[in-house]
């Protein structure tokens, strides 16, 4: 039995997996918080799970021992009003909630935004090009999503590097000290509240922003409340950051550790095969996906997944990554073939809670690294692989710092 959760396993958890999945599919374990929950590994199990209503999203339902109370959340802000976001609730709130946001956060808006998104990337690729060398998380993968939320949502300009700092504390304590999360969740709310306060007064301007459009947004004729578009942004800004600092991290850590994939990369973008991009941004996240375990799930009635009982309050995790290297579903899976087809992977969970922004993480994703390869094409890691450390957070994947050398 591999074990789990130590630095070792958090810098390369993919054999543990692969014992999982064969020897325990279906595993109740100690989490390194103290709770106890199952780790659902083989893809057929994970996809099942991911769609199945008797597991609540509601951390209501877990039926916690006195030591684990509130360690499936955010100390106390675990009950706040932010928290009652799309990620933990059920239908028929979830129902709603997600109907109202979807005419506000439209495929048409997500286009419309690739522009900016270029303009992004280009120039924070300009702020270090010339110095030959970069941490590419901190100089770029941790930047370009932060100031893209805040684009779209609408939070000007002069506040945004505000929101880097907020949101620079949570990714830093996330799975560690959780003090510096919960002053920084205090700040964005009141920062939130207030621009929302502000937007609802100017909305006979046109602004033609996010927060703007769920003021709008309404179900027959019913609206979204203050806390709701509150929380809603709040659950927007970080579920769409950290996943997709871990996507342009992990993305372009796998391009630089696997030089056949790479040239094929840069053949793909000398060729403008879009195809191919698009395969290979997929391939990607299978391989080595931004969300390593999908979020809290809790059994609501004593069910059965891959044949193993779970008891009623019992939590539930996805490991999504053990899952998209199933042999039972993908050909050679430990391999990265960026022409891979039949990919269909769970690195957007699946069902009902399927990543709301998968179209823009998509679109993100390959500005990052398309832009990233072209305009510097001998980019190449500064540090054994060996060395580079990982975050220890249990639902995220993602590097601490990736240093790398180029031409200038
Ligand atoms: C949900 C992955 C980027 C917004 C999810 C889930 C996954 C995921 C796995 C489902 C979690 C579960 O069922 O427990 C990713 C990945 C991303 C990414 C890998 C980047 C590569 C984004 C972006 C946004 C976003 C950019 C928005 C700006 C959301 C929201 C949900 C969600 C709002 C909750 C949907 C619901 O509960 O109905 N994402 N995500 N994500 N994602 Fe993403």
């Amino acid at each position: 039995m591999p074990e789990l959760f130590t630095w070792e396993f958090a810098s390369d958890p993919y054999p543990a997996y692969a014992w999982l999945r064969e020897h325990a599919p279906v595993h109740r374990t100690t989490l390194p918080s103290g709770v106890e929950a199952w780790l659902v590994t083989r893809y057929a199990d994970a996809r099942q799970a991911l769609a199945d209503q008797r597991l609540s999203k509601n951390p209501d339902h877990h039926d916690e021992p006195s030591h684990a109370k509130g360690k499936t959340g955010i100390p106390g802000e675990r009950k706040a009003e932010l928290m009652t976001h799309l990620l933990n609730i059920d239908p028929p709130d979830h129902t709603r909630l997600r109907r109202l946001v979807a005419k506000a956060f439209t495929p048409r808006r997500v286009a419309a935004f690739a522009p900016r998104v270029q303009e992004l990337t280009d120039r924070l690729i300009d702020q270090f090009a010339a110095k030959g060398e970069a941490d590419l998380i901190h100089d770029f993968a941790f930047p370009l999503p932060i100031y893209a939320i805040c684009d779209l949502l609408g939070v000007p300009g002069e506040d945004q590097d505000d929101f880097r700092d907020w949101a620079g504390m949570m990714i830093r304590h996330g799975g560690g000290p959780r003090g510096g999360v919960a002053r920084s969740v205090k700040k964005i709310r009141a920062y939130l509240v207030d621009l929302i306060h502000r937007k609802r007064g100017a909305l006979d301007d046109g602004a033609d922003d996010l927060i703007s459009d769920l003021i709008r947004a309404s179900d027959h004729g019913e609206h979204l409340t203050e806390n709701e578009v509150a929380a809603m942004c709040f659950v927007l800004l970080f579920a769409g950051f950290e996943t997709t600092v871990n996507l342009i991290g992990n993305g372009t850590y796998s391009l630089l550790t696997h030089p056949e994939q790479r040239e094929i990369w840069h053949r793909a973008l000398a060729e403008g095969d879009a195809e191919l991009l698009a395969t290979g941004i997929e391939e990607l996240l299978r391989f080595d996906g931004p969300v390593e375990l999908a979020t809290w799930r809790f059994a609501t009635e004593p069910l059965r997944i891959g044949g193993q009982e779970i008891a009623a309050g019992d939590p539930v995790l996805v490991v999504l990554a053990a899952a998209d290297r199933d042999p039972e579903r993908f050909a050679e899976p430990d391999t990265l073939d960026l022409s891979r087809r039949d990919n269909q992977h769970l690195g957007y969970g699946h069902g009902i809670h399927y990543c709301l922004g998968a179209p823009l993480a998509r679109l993100e994703g390959k500005a990052a690294l398309a832009t990233l390869f072209t305009a510097l094409p001998d980019l190449r890691l500064a540090a054994n692989p060996d060395d580079l450390r990982w975050r220890g957070g249990l639902i995220m994947r993602g590097l601490r710092t990736l240093p790398v050398e180029f031409t200038p």
